[in-house]
């Protein structure tokens, strides 16, 4: 099945085309990627520290037309050779979300003149099954044998908006286990740089700069941590963060901006990875995956490794950011498993 999508739930204006070939609903697809082009919008939304709703939708109404031009030469989408047409309905914001699904139903009309199915995606399914875009999973594909050797697995989504810890029984068959009860991690992660005057968006950064620190981290609490449950709270820890850049103005020197960055991305990431691990013992889970922007970030990649003796998949880092590529497979996988979305913008859309 050759797959079209488009995402524009945040601050990424992004279109992709994929063929997906699966021998049934619950196997492992295979997924190719045949264009991915993602037009970020960083740069008009780093002086104010944040996204802005309405630059972000005035964004998307630009790139969108330029995205498609560029996505028109492709030999499959100027032939019609498309199967499907799969947008991202929520969560995001709405503004941004809407600018999607209306440019979706005019190429679905005008471009595609409504034969192909246009459906509606949820962004976090996008987020937890970019799994399957690791490299490492080519080796798996149409064995049914190895789907064995997969589930059941732990997945970790731990974005901007959202820090989930779920279930994946199988493909489809997803349990959530424990959320953020606050802020994401993401949105702590860029709060903090923001604190430590680095820019927006701000994970990147305070990894780079953590890095620097080998010793004397700046100690903060890890929100949770001894909570027998699988949720997470992260607005205690920025507050943390915050009370003590306050008491120390005088001598954050590069330094001792190091320390604290190390320090409160330990704090952060050491709950995600006790509970991930506590998740997999309890289900008994052969592999554990993460998806999201904060998957990016290589410290995580590395507790987990250390801490979880299971298989860790991660996608490509170009995965882990927003993209049209898993948005495609999460369009995919919900078609192929019946489950319709209203082509609404909803933005508190959750899985
Ligand atoms: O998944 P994503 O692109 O967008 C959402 O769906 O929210 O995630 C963006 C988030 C931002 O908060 C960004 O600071 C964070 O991912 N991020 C990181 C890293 N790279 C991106 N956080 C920590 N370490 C990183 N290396
Ligand atoms: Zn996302």
């Amino acid at each position: 099945m050759r797959i079209l999508a488009i995402e524009t739930s945040c601050d990424e204006t992004a279109c992709a085309l994929v063929e997906i070939k699966q021998k049934t609903k619950t196997s492992i697809p295979h997924i190719r990627v045949l264009a991915n082009i993602v037009s970020s919008q960083v740069s008009v939304h780093a002086p104010f520290g944040g996204v802005v709703p309405h630059l972000a939708k005035r964004e998307h109404i630009k790139n969108l037309p330029l995205i498609w031009e560029q996505c028109k030469t492709h030999p499959i989408i100027k032939n019609k050779k498309v199967d499907m047409l799969v947008v991202t309905v929520g969560p995001g914001l709405e503004p941004a979300l809407w600018t999607g699904i209306t440019f979706a139903q005019d190429i679905h009309t005008n471009y595609f003149q409504k034969k192909i199915p246009l459906v509606g995606a949820n962004h976090l399914h996008g987020h937890l099954y970019s799994f399957l875009l690791a490299g490492k999973i080519s080796k798996f594909k149409f064995l049914s044998s190895n789907q064995k050797k997969l589930f059941p697995m732990v997945s970790l989504i731990v974005s901007g908006g959202h820090t989930i810890l779920g279930y994946l029984k199988n493909i489809g068959l997803f349990q959530k286990l424990g959320e953020t009860k606050d802020d994401a991690i993401g949105e702590c992660f860029d709060k903090v740089a923001r604190l430590l005057g680095l820019p927006y968006p701000g994970g990147a950064h305070i990894e780079k700069i953590a890095r620097m620190c080998r010793k004397d981290f700046v100690p903060f609490p890890s929100p949770m941590l001894y909570q027998k449950n699988y949720h997470f709270s992260y607005s205690g820890l920025k507050t943390a963060v915050l009370y003590y850049c306050r008491e120390h103005t005088n001598q954050v020197d590069t330094k001792h901006k190091a320390q604290i960055a190390a320090g409160f991305q330990q704090a952060a990431l050491r709950v995600l990875v006790a509970k991930t691990k506590r998740a997999t013992q309890e289900y008994k889970a052969r592999t554990v995956s993460i998806g999201g922007g904060v998957a990016a970030n290589k410290a995580l990649r590395r507790m987990l490794k250390y801490e979880i003796s299971e298989n860790l998949i991660t996608p490509p880092f170009s995965f882990c950011m927003d993209n049209a590529v898993m948005i495609a497979v999460a369009g995919y996988i919900a078609y192929v498993h019946k489950i319709k979305y209203p082509l609404r913008a909803n933005g508190n859309l959750t899985i």
